[in-house]
C-alpha cells in the first residue's frame, strides 16, 4: 500500500535487515543495523509490510511534534480490516487507552490523569529509597557467596513495588500482574506472530478481569490511592457510571502497563553501561552529580523503546516523501538518538553530554510517568555508587528477541 514503488533489492534488504534484528547478536547490538536502515533510505524508507521506517532525529522529533500525525486509533484499527494484527482483542484493548487516543479525546483524559507533579514526587521519594535499599541488601548478600542476577533482584523488582504501592494494589498480586505486562507486551510490537497475539489477548483479558474489579472495589471503598481520585474526577466530568468506571479502568490498566517493563529495561540498561566498564563506576563515584546526566545519556544511548508508530492525518510530503492517509511511520527513535546529524560521535556513551532524546516521546503524548522513572534510576544509580563496591559483569545478558520494547533477560553481577 506503500505510495512509493520500492524496488524490490531495496525491500529484501529491509527484509534481512529485520530478520537480523530479531537475532541474539541483533538484539545484543542493534545499532550497527540502524546505521545500515539510515544509509539505505537517507532518514526515512519504505517499509517492506507498507508504511516507513524513520530513523532522522529531526524528523522523529518534527512528527511527535505535529498534529499532522495521529495514534492509530480505534477507528484506523478498524479500519484496518478483520483477520489483522489490529482487530486482536488486545489490540482493540490498548486502542482505548490514553497512548492510543488522538485529540479532542486524548485532552480530556489527560487531563483528568493528573500529572507527578515535585510534590508527589517529593512524597513518593522516601519510599523509593527503601526499597532501593532492601534491594540492593539482597544483591550484596547473594554476592558474598557468588554471582547475582541484578535484573531479577533489582530491575524488575522497583518498578512493580513503586507503582504496585502508588496505585495501592496487594503486593501478593504484584509478581502476576508483571508477568501479564511481559506477555501483553506483544501487540505493541512490530510484526507480532499470531501466536505471540493470541498470549497477548489473554494476558490482556485477565488484565481486564483484574482491573475492572479494582475499580469496583475503590468506588465500594474510596481511599486517596489514584484509582479513586480518578473515580471522583470522572464522575464530575461524565454522568454514566459504567463510563465512567471504564475510563478509570482504561487509566488504571495502561499506567501499569506503561509503568513496568519500560523501567525495568532503563534500570537494567543502566546498570549493564555502569558494571561493564570500570572507568564509569569510578567517574560516578567520584562526581556523583553526574547521576542525572548518566541516566539521560542511558536513555538516549539505548532506550527502554526503540519504535514509536504514527499514521498520516492526510496524504503529505515528509522529506520529499509522499506519505499517504493513514499510512505509518515507525519512528525508530532508537536508531534517531544515533543520528550523527542530532549528536556528534553518537556511539560513545558519554556521560556529560546531556542529550536531547525521544526515550520518552514528544508533543501531547509525552511519557506522563518520566519523572517517575527518573526518580527511580537517579535512585538506583546513586545508591549502587555508594552502597555498592564497584561489580563487574559475569556474562553478555540475554534478551527478549523483540525489535520495539527493549528487555534484558538477565544481568548476571559479580564483585569486581
Ligand atoms: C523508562 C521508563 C519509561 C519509558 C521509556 C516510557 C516511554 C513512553 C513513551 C515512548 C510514551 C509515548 C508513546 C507514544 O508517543 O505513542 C509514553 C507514554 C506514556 N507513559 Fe511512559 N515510559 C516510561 C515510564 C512510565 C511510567 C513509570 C509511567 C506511569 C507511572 C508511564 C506512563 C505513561 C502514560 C500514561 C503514557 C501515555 C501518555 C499520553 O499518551 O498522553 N510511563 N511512555
Amino acid at each position: 500500500m506503500g505510495s512509493v514503488t520500492t524496488p524490490s533489492a531495496a525491500r529484501r534488504a529491509t527484509v534481512s535487515l529485520f530478520s537480523r534484528l530479531r537475532t541474539a547478536e541483533g538484539q545484543a547490538d542493534p545499532f550497527p543495523i540502524y546505521a545500515e536502515l539510515r544509509a539505505q533510505g537517507g532518514g526515512i524508507s519504505p517499509a517492506p509490510w507498507g508504511g516507513f521506517l524513520v530513523t532522522s532525529f529531526h524528523t522523529c522529533d518534527q512528527v511527535l511534534r505535529s498534529s499532522a500525525w495521529l495514534e492509530p486509533d480505534t477507528r484506523w484499527r478498524e479500519r484496518q480490516g478483520e483477520r489483522t494484527r489490529w482487530s486482536a482483542s488486545s489490540s482493540r484493548e490498548i486502542s482505548r487507552t490514553l497512548p492510543a487516543l488522538n485529540p479532542p479525546e486524548h485532552t480530556a483524559v489527560r487531563r483528568a490523569a493528573g500529572n507527578f507533579d515535585r510534590a508527589t514526587i517529593d512524597r513518593m521519594t522516601p519510599r523509593v529509597d527503601r526499597v532501593v535499599e532492601r534491594l540492593l541488601d539482597t544483591v550484596m548478600e547473594r554476592l558474598h557467596t557468588g554471582e547475582a542476577d541484578f535484573a531479577a533482584l533489582v530491575s524488575e523488582e522497583l518498578p512493580v513495588a513503586t507503582v504496585g504501592d502508588w496505585l495501592a494494589l496487594p503486593s501478593a498480586d504484584w509478581p502476576r500482574l508483571r508477568e501479564l505486562t511481559h506477555e501483553q507486551v506483544f501487540t505493541q510490537e512490530l510484526l507480532p506472530s499470531a501466536s505471540q497475539l493470541a498470549r497477548s489477548d489473554a494476558a490482556m483479558a485477565e488484565l481486564r478481569a483484574y482491573f475492572l474489579d479494582l475499580v469496583r472495589e475503590r468506588r465500594a471503598r474510596p481511599g486517596e490511592d489514584p484509582v479513586s481520585r480518578w473515580i471522583r474526577t470522572w464522575d464530575a466530568m461524565e454522568p454514566d457510571r459504567d463510563k465512567a468506571d471504564e475510563a478509570v479502568y482504561f487509566l488504571a490498566l495502561f499506567v501499569l502497563l506503561a509503568a513496568l517493563e519500560t523501567t525495568s529495561t532503563l534500570l537494567s540498561t543502566m546498570a549493564l553501561l555502569l558494571v561493564e566498564h570500570p572507568d564509569r563506576w569510578n567517574l560516578l563515584a567520584a562526581q556523583p552529580d553526574l547521576v542525572p546526566a548518566f541516566v539521560e545519556e542511558t536513555l538516549r544511548y539505548d532506550p527502554p523503546t526503540h519504535v514509536i508508530s504514527r499514521v498520516g492525518a492526510q496524504d503529505c510530503l515528509l522529506d520529499g516523501v509522499e506519505v499517504r492517509a493513514d499510512e505509518m511511520l515507525h519512528l525508530m527513535v532508537g536508531a534517531a538518538h544515533r543520528d550523527p546529524a542530532q549528536h556528534s560521535r553518537p556511539d560513545l556513551f558519554d556521560p556529560h553530554r546531556k542529550p536531547a532524546h525521544l526515550a520518552f516521546s514528544g508533543g501531547i503524548h509525552y511519557c506522563l510517568g518520566a519523572p517517575l522513572a527518573r526518580l527511580e534510576a537517579q535512585t538506583l544509580l546513586r545508591r549502587m555508587i555508594t552502597l555498592l563496591p564497584p561489580l563487574t559483569l559475569v556474562r553478555t545478558p540475554s534478551r527478549a528477541p523483540r525489535v520495539a520494547f527493549r528487555r534484558l533477560l538477565n544481568l548476571d553481577v559479580a564483585l569486581a
